[in-house]
């Protein structure tokens, strides 16, 4: 933070606008890893109807590093759900890399979701009889690689989450920390298009968590599109970007511009 500075620009009147209001059916420039159109999501509870998203409108370009923030009951998981291809809209579009998935079938959401969408869960969701290798294996193996590509592909994001000395050691021999990068490596060993997290340092303490942010910060600097649910302002100022909802709405939608030591980012500023 010491050598940088933060402007908060809003993106009102930016090309991500457009996105979203083009002509519904319009399938958006290759740009755009995400675009969303007036999505709603209504639960009916037995007559009553509970809106958890009224309309959304959001565009994410490849590589962003975005947070999506709001009180409790706003939304996120409702919108994490349908961006990671486990729910669909009651109303409204979803393009994902072009592909219009908001009207798809559910065996065809599921094959888009294991391709595109790799995800971190607070609760880390590992296997806790099978070491850190085996559970990063694990979604390889519905992808027909043999056992030793398979092995060295897992392997290979163990690495990227440096934890390669930790590789054959079982969930209840690493720490929290160690067990969240192994759940990382899981969700990256597919080479998805999109990170998405929901609260992942949610049950971490705040060293740990800042260790985690800085995972997801380096993936981010290599290319990786990582979208995250946080409650927590200061996990929240490690992204780029920062949507807020409110009541099923964006409130704000804010990208922070790092000025100093940065300039490609400051070119690509000039460009938008
Ligand atoms: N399966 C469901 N059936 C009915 N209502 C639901 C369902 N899932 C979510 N809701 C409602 O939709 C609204 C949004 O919920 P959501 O879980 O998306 O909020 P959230 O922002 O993730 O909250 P939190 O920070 O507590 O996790 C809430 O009013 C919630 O009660
Ligand atoms: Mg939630």
């Amino acid at each position: 933070m010491s050598d940088t500075t933060h402007a908060e620009a809003p993106l009102s009147t930016t090309a991500e606008r457009q996105a979203v209001t083009s002509q519904a059916g319009v399938t958006p420039s290759r740009d755009w890893v995400i675009v969303t159109r007036g999505i709603k999501r209504e639960y009916d509870m037995g007559g009553e109807i509970v809106r958890a998203l009224r309309g959304v409108d959001v565009a994410i370009r490849r590589n962003e590093y975005v947070a999506i923030m709001g009180p409790s009951g706003s939304g996120k998981s409702t919108l994490m759900n349908i961006v990671g291809c486990l729910d669909t809209p009651t109303d409204g579009e979803y393009w994902l890399n072009g592909t219009l998935v908001s009207s798809m079938k559910d065996d065809e959401l599921a094959r888009i979701r294991n391709k595109e969408i790799g995800f971190v869960f607070q609760t880390f969701n590992l296997l806790p009889r099978a070491t850190a290798l085996h559970n990063v294996e694990l979604p390889l193996v519905y992808a027909g690689m043999s056992a030793k590509q398979r092995r060295e592909t897992a392997a290979y994001a163990l690495e990227r989450v440096q934890l390669t000395s930790r590789m054959h050691h079982k969930p209840n021999e690493l720490s929290g920390g160690q067990r969240q990068r192994v759940a990382i490596a899981r969700a990256l060993v597919n080479n998805p298009s999109i990170l998405l997290a929901d609260e992942p340092t949610g049950n971490l303490d705040s060293t740990t968590s800042s260790e985690i942010m800085k995972v997801f910060e380096e993936l981010a600097e290599q290319g990786q599109t990582v979208i995250m649910v946080t409650h927590e302002a200061d996990i929240a100022a490690h992204a780029r970007r920062v949507v807020a909802l409110h009541d099923g709405q964006v409130s704000s939608d804010t990208r922070r511009e790092r000025f100093v030591n940065d300039n490609s980012h400051i070119i690509e500023a000039k460009k938008g």
